[in-house]
């Protein structure tokens, strides 16, 4: 297994020989390595399992270490980076030449981000490159939110995993492209989209296309467990199962049928936030127990509640 540990030294001298190492972020974890450094990306994508078509965030410190492998921003980028950086914001940008095109998967943009979270900024701030991370979780599975998560299933495939405890956000960063300099929302994530609008005014919000996806956290199975997850009303599902085969995602309430054991209740006070910590430590924890089925509720679709119900449809959806 991976060693889980806070030394910020040992994870820049595995980096700088082109390693991965896992780091907290405020959203999830990711599985970083020299985004500059085609080597280190492959191993990415190796470890992942993640298909080449699918492009990495990269993970800077600073605006201003930005200019160093994108070409301009938007002033529309440049106001929603200022306001919300650090934090979970990514914006596609274009690139420069000294981003392997492994690293955007072709394209001639790349997402960049700077993560809310003192070890990793820390860590970004003593290394001479910026770090390529998606999510460290097997292509379409849930994201994880601790390092235990990261440590189950990629533990065996990386040395490290910087330990930045439990993460704040739990969802992914939300992602805005520009389309001739318009604010494009290409998934829905840990800044609200009422927020993104008092910014910049109106947005688009790009539909999911499975197809030819622009962001493929917008396949429309994705972040699912193993499990079969139902959404609907939670009161009307469970008659149509025996109480030992079903566990429950609830919003705020438990429903009485079923045993406590076997639910798991995202906020007791109905808080948005804290629904969205909890969200994927829910799927991940009744994915392993004895049930075969997830009945699942969605939450009120404002806020922080659009990107949480988005994840749990994706998750809903069939591969
Ligand atoms: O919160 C997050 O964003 C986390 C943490 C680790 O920063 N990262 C994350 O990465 O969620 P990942 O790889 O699981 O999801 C990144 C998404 C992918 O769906 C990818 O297609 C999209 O970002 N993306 C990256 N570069 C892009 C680009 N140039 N154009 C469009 N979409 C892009
Ligand atoms: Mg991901």
């Amino acid at each position: 297994m991976a060693i889980i540990d806070t030394d910020i030294a040992t994870a820049v001298d595995l980096l700088g020989q082109s390693q991965l190492v896992a780091i907290p972020t405020e959203t999830v974890y990711g599985l970083a390595g020299n985004a500059m450094n085609a080597a280190a990306v492959s191993e990415i994508f190796r470890v992942k399992e993640r298909p080449s078509f699918d492009p990495l965030i990269v993970h800077t410190h600073s605006i201003d270490r930005i200019s160093e492998f994108t070409n301009g921003m938007p002033l529309a980028a440049l106001e929603l980076a200022q306001a919300l950086w650090p934090g979970p914001l990514t914006l596609i940008l274009p690139r420069k030449d000294n981003i392997p095109y492994l690293t955007t998967s072709g394209l001639e943009t790349v997402g960049v981000r700077i993560p809310d979270h003192s070890l990793t900024l820390e860590l970004l701030s003593e290394l001479e490159f910026p770090l390529a991370a998606p999510s460290a979780n097997p292509f379409g599975y849930i994201s994880p939110t601790q390092p235990e998560h990261v440590n189950e299933q990629l533990g065996q495939k990386i040395p490290y995993i910087l330990d930045g405890g439990v993460c704040r956000v739990g969802i992914e960063s939300t992602i805005v492209g520009f389309e001739n300099d318009i604010p494009v929302i290409y998934r829905m994530g840990g800044i609200e989209v009422e927020k993104i609008i008092e910014i910049v005014g109106e947005v688009n919000v790009e539909k999911t296309s499975s197809s030819n996806p622009k962001s493929p956290g917008m396949l429309k199975s994705h972040y699912a467990p193993l499990k079969k997850v139902i959404i609907g009303s939670i009161e009307r599902m469970i008659h149509d199962y025996k109480t030992e085969e079903i566990s429950i995602i609830a919003f705020s309430e438990e429903v009485e049928q079923v045993p406590s054991s076997q639910q798991f209740v995202l906020s007791r006070s109905g808080d948005l936030s804290e629904a969205a910590q909890n969200l994927f430590k829910a799927l991940r924890t009744l994915d392993k127990n004895n049930t075969s089925v997830i009945l699942a509720e969605l939450v009120p679709d404002k806020g922080l509640g659009r990107a949480i119900n988005d994840r749990l449809i994706r998750a809903s959806t069939t591969h």
